[in-house]
């Protein structure tokens, strides 16, 4: 959506479908969303509104950007969270640093989890990488235990690739 342009994104109401095609139309939603938008944080915000209004059964949806190799809180939706995390710190500095998705069932009995909000029992944290550059994470909290899977990660990496594809820079300023 562009300068100027009237607001036609609408967002579709959460159907009950099956995880692979609820990603499937989530990433076709994201990638229209932030067509013809460069800006890291302007894409970001909107990409963390979609994944809130759209996924069932979360309380915190949003991003980390990397800086000066610390973490830093970026766009999001829930309650307000820790503003910095160190790499190798909890669910999402291990995630940056091992570059891989983590997967937490349940975040306490995950060692080092920093818990920002304690209706959160799961978790997943998504590494954001574009050219080899490690860029931040996207991450999901949820208070149903269990409730990210291996589909939630292959849908949730397509959609961390539709934001760092969308963007042009290797750093967030
Ligand atoms: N639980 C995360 C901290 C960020 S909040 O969940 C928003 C962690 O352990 O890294």
């Amino acid at each position: 959506m562009g300068v100027g342009e009237r607001v036609t994104f609408e967002l579709k109401a959460p159907v009950a479908a099956p995880k692979p095609a609820l990603y499937r139309e989530l990433a076709q939603q994201a990638a229209a969303l932030l067509d013809g938008e460069r800006d890291p944080v302007a894409n970001a915000a909107n990409l963390a509104a979609l994944i809130w209004h759209t996924l069932p059964e979360l309380n915190w949806a949003g991003f980390y950007f990397l800086k000066d190799r610390e973490l830093v809180l970026g766009p999001f939706q829930g309650k307000p969270a820790c503003v910095r995390i160190a790499l190798g710190k909890g669910v999402c500095g291990t995630a940056a640093e091992k570059r891989a998705t983590v997967i937490v069932k349940n975040v306490r009995e995950f060692p080092g989890h920093i818990a920002c909000d304690f209706a959160s029992n799961s978790e997943i944290v998504v590494p954001l990488i574009k050219d080899q550059a490690l860029l931040g994470v996207l991450d999901l909290d949820s208070p149903t235990l269990s409730r990210f899977d291996e589909q939630d990660r292959a849908g949730l990496e397509a959609l961390a690739a539709i934001w760092t594809n969308s963007i042009v820079s290797e750093s967030i300023d």
